[in-house]
């Protein structure tokens, strides 16, 4: 019998897993797909890769800009592709040598839940029935797929694609019609703006990027609209067929054409056929309830990451996964989920933490807020030619405790992290200005917006 059993070998579950074994847990991943769960295969990983190439392509593109000439630069998205592939394949036996390191057993079949016997759960994964005195539920989210007219057989010509087909698209489209405009519709966005397809975004809400700093997201979607990519805001999509995508905006029903079709437009977590019910884990909306110690209503089980449904990024999976497994082995740990940070790796990159201007209003928070142009960076400004990147930061008005930052502009994503410590650390203008920062940085004008 395994002291822990985990569903589930993504960020939450594989890190978990490490963490429980190296406090001694005999400790067991199904997973079954492959190790490393979206993130690595479909997800950040993958993305991150094609994107950098575009921001090459984009760099040789505007190279003049910086006194330097490329003649002919070109770009072959089978070799881009295949270099994704490798990058995956290179993290993926990572992972996989990290369990064996760990002596984690992984078992590559679909797991489902039987019941408990005595002290043991009952996991069935193919033909063996696993016993386990805990289980970590880390089963992640698949994208959500609305009964839209002809939706479906969109996705089973091929017109139609998620997050995953899109990523192995042996051809450039000419046209692409993104329905959804959050970060996986403005990320593969910024790819395909990049490398030539001319991208239509068809978003329900009158703005882009969800609760991202409302100021930054027109800033981002002005960028792209100066890039040629077509905006359409308030868009109810009622049908994807026949190479087109049928909307209604403001009433009126139109299409628009396209040779593919990203459908982005949120995720679930992925409960079905789990057998939760077999053991009487409570669901909500599809979503597994945990408490803030990740605890769901069953004592000895735990549920990290996506299918928890709280925030779906792979970070938050890590540290919930952390947590789960130090509150079963005696600890009592939180996740704080003020302090999460998050980016859009579109170029340039957006990175938020904390508290918005539209947030705080909504709860009535008594704010100030600052802006700063990165322009006030020396670096920012030798590398980026007509940049036009901001740093926003939400202080409380009476101590000026730092409630929230959002970066548009380049470094954005590795900054972040710096600005979540703030808030987490509830520190002040005060205790920031006391920090030295590295100059000629980017991360600078954070010094400057605490003055
Ligand atoms: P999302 O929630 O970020 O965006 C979905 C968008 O689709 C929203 O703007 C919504 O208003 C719109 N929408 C919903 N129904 C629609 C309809 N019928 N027609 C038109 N628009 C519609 O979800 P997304 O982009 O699918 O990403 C899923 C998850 O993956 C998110 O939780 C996200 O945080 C995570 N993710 C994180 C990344 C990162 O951290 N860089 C990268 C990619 C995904």
């Amino acid at each position: 019998m395994y002291d822990l059993l985990v569903i589930g070998g993504g960020p939450g579950g594989y890190n978990a897993a490490s963490k429980a074994a190296a406090k001694g847990l005999k400790t067991c991943v199904v997973e079954k797909r492959a190790l490393g769960g979206v993130c690595l295969n479909e997800g950040c990983i993958p993305t991150k890769t094609l994107l950098y190439s575009a921001k090459i392509y984009d760099y040789a593109k505007h190279s003049k800009d910086y006194g330097v000439t490329f003649t002919g630069a070109s770009l072959d998205h089978a070799a881009i592709i295949d270099r994704k592939n490798k990058v995956v394949k290179t993290l993926v036996s990572g992972v996989a040598a990290q369990m064996k390191a760990g002596k984690i057993d992984v078992v590559t079949e679909t797991a489902k839940i039987l019941g408990k016997k005595g002290d043991a759960f009952q996991v069935q994964a193919g033909e063996q029935v696993l016993e386990a005195a805990r289980l970590l539920i880390c089963a992640g989210s698949e994208p959500t797929l609305p009964p839209i007219d002809g939706l479906f057989d969109s996705l089973k010509s091929g017109f139609a694609l998620t997050n995953r087909e899109i990523l192995d698209l042996k051809e450039v489209p000419k046209k692409l019609a993104v329905v959804g405009g959050g970060v996986i519709g403005l990320e593969f966005t910024s790819y395909f703006n990049s490398i030539g397809t001319e991208v239509t975004v068809l978003e329900m809400l009158d703005h882009i990027a969800g609760p991202t700093e409302r100021e930054i997201s027109n800033l981002l979607q002005k960028e792209y609209a100066s890039r040629g990519v077509n905006f359409l805001l308030g868009a109810q999509v009622t049908s994807i067929k026949d190479g087109k995508v049928a909307y209604k905006l403001n009433g009126e029903d139109k299409t628009v054409e396209a040779d593919k079709v990203l459908v982005s437009i949120g995720r679930r977590a992925s409960t079905k056929d789990l057998g939760l019910e077999n053991i009487g884990v409570l669901t909500e909306r599809g979503a597994i309830v945990t408490d803030e110690y990740m605890k769901t209503n069953v004592p000895g089980v735990y549920a990290a990451g996506d299918v928890n449904g709280k925030i779906m990024l792979a970070h938050t999976a890590y540290r919930e996964g952390e947590v789960a497994v130090e509150n079963m082995t005696g600890g009592h740990e939180r996740v704080n989920y003020n302090a999460i940070p998050s980016v859009i790796y579109t170029n340039p990159e957006v990175a938020s933490v904390g508290e918005t201007t539209e947030s705080a209003k909504e709860k009535n928070l008594n704010t100030k807020i600052k802006t700063v142009s990165l322009r006030y960076s020396g670096r920012y400004l030798a590398e980026n030619e007509g940049g036009k990147g901001i740093l926003k930061m939400v202080l409380d008005a009476e101590h000026e405790t730092v409630l929230g930052v959002h970066i548009y502009g380049s470094y954005a994503s590795e900054m972040i992290y710096g600005a979540a410590m703030m808030v987490d650390r509830k520190m002040r203008a005060k205790d920031v200005q006391k920090c030295v920062f590295p100059h000629p940085t980017v991360c600078e004008v954070i010094r400057e917006a605490v003055f």
